[in-house]
């Protein structure tokens, strides 16, 4: 079948068209932003001594790293030029550790939405290589990180102090063993 003229000449030049290019680099400021927020909760649990939640945001914080490089890479393959964008400052206001928790659930759930109407640009563009991407990377990644942070949540909400809510927290998230974690 003959290929039109215009679709050749933009898919030779990139593979993602315009509208989901947009949002895929919006989308590496809200990793980035994501990785900060985490790094703000670590630093504040940092100085209130509680060492393991320090480390459980730090970890956490490396995953958001890793979310925006997936982006990059894959804007690379499909050779998109780009630039970084600007990261907002962190807006977050910690009133106790509970809240961190809360900011969490919240901000995952943020970002599954996000990554959704990511998706739907790329259905409405046509481009279903990009679309199984998404579907195999970031969807996929989201429910386990809504599923993490509501678990440790309800942690978070226990009656009990906190030496023994982060000795659990922390254990249980590099044991990894949550069939649906990754
Ligand atoms: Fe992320
Ligand atoms: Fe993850």
């Amino acid at each position: 079948m003959p290929i039109d003229k215009k679709v050749l000449k933009e898919r030779r030049e990139q593979s993602i068209k315009p509208k989901t290019v947009k949002l895929l680099v919006e989308q590496i400021a809200h990793e980035l932003y994501n990785h900060n927020l985490y790094r703000t909760f670590a630093n504040y649990f940092a100085v209130k001594g509680l060492h393991k939640l320090e480390q459980y945001y730090v970890s956490r914080a490396n995953e958001e790293i890793t979310h925006h490089q997936w982006i990059v890479d894959r804007l690379n393959y499909a050779d998109v030029r780009y630039k970084y964008p600007e990261v907002p400052a962190v807006d977050a206001v910690i009133d106790d550790e509970e809240s961190t928790f809360v900011q969490t659930v919240d901000k995952e759930i943020e970002t599954t939405l996000l990554i959704y109407k990511i998706v739907e640009a790329a259905e409405q563009e046509k481009d279903w290589e990009t679309v199984k991407w998404l579907q195999d990377t970031l969807v996929d990644e989201q429910t386990e990180e809504e599923h993490i942070s509501r678990k440790f949540l309800k942690i978070a909400r226990q009656d009990t102090d906190w030496v023994t809510k982060e000795d659990y927290i922390l254990s249980e998230y590099e044991s990894g063993d949550d069939p649906e974690e990754a």
